[in-house]
């Protein structure tokens, strides 16, 4: 829940003077990195690195496979900043205290958000480790980072949801894994709360409601992203196969293998989309 107006506008004014003062305020790409999807971060010939825990009011990430900092530099001829680490409403964060950064983002300039996460295959044509492109999205977190109090000059009460993520920037990604012979999947994500991973009749349920893949984030970035008139593009790898008739437990370390090894083929494809913005 967004606190009182007052109070919400004090502390991203706060985070993103912080963020001015010792990161600049060049960038108009920002970045948001998922779990076990750090890699892109070497790519950017990184001006500054700002630690979560010297930004006020943003949390510090509690999830061992994130770290937790920002960093602005230049990738692919483009002023960027990135998170490397994000929040998580499992970690007990609220749902302003996730999408924080975002508001801090919009503040600073930034017009287009770039998003990765690992995430559970449903569809059943997807493997692991295949990269999918988000063409949209079921919220299904419990909790919304836009209620209470609406900041007008943030964005409008009712935000429209019809075309969440960017057809454009999705043409450059789909432009470029073709060009790369990169598989990319288009399809739909669907967010949960976690921490724990669904049940067979809960990813059968997910799959009937239209989901291709699950996870535990992106969507309250998203939310806020488009509240701010944002432009949004996300890719999700596919880290486990959940098929509900032949599903096999997962470990954390089975998503953080399989995000390893299509780490590369995402930055190529992010990386991509980035210098089409340039
Ligand atoms: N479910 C939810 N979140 C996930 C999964 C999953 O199967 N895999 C990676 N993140």
């Amino acid at each position: 829940m967004t606190p009182d107006p007052d109070t919400a506008r004090a502390q991203v004014q706060e985070a993103a003077d912080v963020l001015r003062d010792r990161a600049g305020d060049a960038a108009r790409v920002g970045i948001i990195l998922g779990t076990g999807l750090g890699a892109l971060a070497d790519e950017i010939e990184v001006r500054e690195t700002v630690p979560y825990e010297d930004v006020p009011h943003v949390p510090a990430p509690t999830v061992e496979s994130h770290s937790g900092r920002f960093l602005a530099g230049r990738l692919r001829g483009v002023d960027v900043l990135a998170m490397q680490g994000r929040f998580h409403l499992y970690e007990g964060y609220t749902p302003w205290q996730v999408t924080l950064p975002v508001r801090v983002f919009a503040a600073l300039g930034i017009e287009t958000l770039l998003i990765s996460n690992a995430a559970g295959g449903m569809n059943p044509l997807y493997r692991r480790g295949d990269l999918m492109l988000v063409t949209d999205h079921i919220h299904l977190q419990g909790s919304n980072p836009l209620t209470g109090a609406n900041v007008d000059a943030w964005g409008p009460r009712f935000p429209d949801m019809s075309e969440p993520y960017d057809p454009a920037l999705r043409q450059a990604a789909a432009d470029a894994a073709l060009e790369r012979g990169v598989r990319l999947r288009e399809g739909v994500y669907a967010s949960v709360l976690g921490p724990n991973l669904e049940t067979r009749a809960e990813y059968r349920f997910l799959r009937q409601a239209g989901a291709d893949v699950v996870g535990m984030s992106t969507t309250p970035e998203v939310i806020v992203a488009r509240h701010a008139g944002m432009r949004v593009l996300a890719v999700s790898v596919v880290t486990d196969e959940c098929f509900p008739d032949a599903l096999e437990p997962v470990v954390l370390a089975d998503i953080l293998a399989a995000a390893a090894e299509a780490e590369p083929r995402l930055t190529q494809i992010l990386g991509d989309v980035v210098a089409t913005l340039a």
